[in-house]
């Protein structure tokens, strides 16, 4: 028996992706070729890592990814269309006999009244409803979000920031080190969510942002109205008890940026 049959590649979708280029070196760290879909096409070199070119939204390339596969990683997301993308991968991992679909979704899918979660549940769903074995982990923002939207946030010279709105943001390398041990294992189903060690009310956020990078902003308290404000000031979007916390808090991922 070769080498590769005994070690059949794992598919990682999103593997070009903030989380996913993460958790590829953690894969071929653990000694398993890893076949990476992407909507670019990039040449395969003879390191262990197999590129394929392929569109889930669009459903091109999809069954040629998962030939021969028995672990799908699944972390390829975008603003929209994860459903619909997530069903398409489902239909072509239960047709190539998949023995184990690795999921990231987010805290507050089935919760904070987005259109976004909408679809992450919807994702969700689609694995749990396939008849393939399955794990889930939810995720809190990534710090990496959390620096974009400070930044964008801090362009305007007065900052409205939404009242009552936390986040508790967790490193992509405590999630990628998570996926890559759930990848690794058996299925588990819904495994306890993943969130950074420290809730912060967004103004806090915003402040150790601005103090970070020397920049002085007022920031304006504004109201969150609606169901999603609502759903925001009840934390819905949180992991107060029972979830996994990362390492590795705001103040050391920004330390780490800035220095
Ligand atoms: N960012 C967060 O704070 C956060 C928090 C919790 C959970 N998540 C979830 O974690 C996952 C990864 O997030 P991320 O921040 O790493 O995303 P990202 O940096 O935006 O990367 C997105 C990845 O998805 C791939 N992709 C997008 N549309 C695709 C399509 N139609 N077909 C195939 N591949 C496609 C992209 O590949 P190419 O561009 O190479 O095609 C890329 O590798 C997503 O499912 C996201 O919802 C994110």
């Amino acid at each position: 028996m070769t080498p590769m049959t005994q070690n059949p590649p794992l598919l990682l979708t999103g593997g070009t992706g903030t989380l996913g280029r993460h958790v590829l070196p953690m894969l071929r760290d653990a000694g398993r070729t890893v076949r990476v879909l992407s909507r670019h096409r990039r040449e395969s070199a003879d390191d262990g890592v197999e590129h394929v070119t392929g569109d889930l939204l669009a459903d091109t390339g999809t069954a040629a990814a998962v030939a021969g596969v028995h672990t799908v990683v699944h972390l390829a997301g975008s603003n929209k269309g994860d459903d619909e993308a997530t069903r398409n991968l489902v239909r072509a991992a239960v047709a190539a006999d998949v023995r184990h679909l690795v999921l990231i979704s987010v805290i507050g899918a089935d919760t904070v009244p987005l259109g976004f979660l909408r679809t992450k549940l919807a994702a969700e769903r689609a694995v749990t409803g396939s008849g393939l074995p399955w794990t889930i982990l939810r995720a809190a923002q990534f710090h990496d979000l959390a620096l974009t939207m400070a930044k964008g946030m801090t362009k305007l010279p007065v900052v409205p920031v939404p009242t009552g709105l936390r986040l508790q943001p967790v490193d992509v390398r405590d999630v990628a080190a998570r996926i890559t041990e759930l990848a690794l294992g058996e299925p588990a189903g819904r495994v306890p969510d993943l969130a950074g060690p420290t809730v912060y009310p967004m103004a806090d956020l915003l402040r150790t942002y601005l103090t970070a990078h020397a920049k002085r902003r007022p920031l304006l308290p504004c109201p969150f109205p609606g169901r999603t404000g609502r759903a925001y000031r009840t934390g819905a979007n949180l992991t107060l008890e029972g979830a996994d916390t990362g390492t590795r808090t705001w103040e050391d991922f920004l330390a780490e940026r800035v220095g």
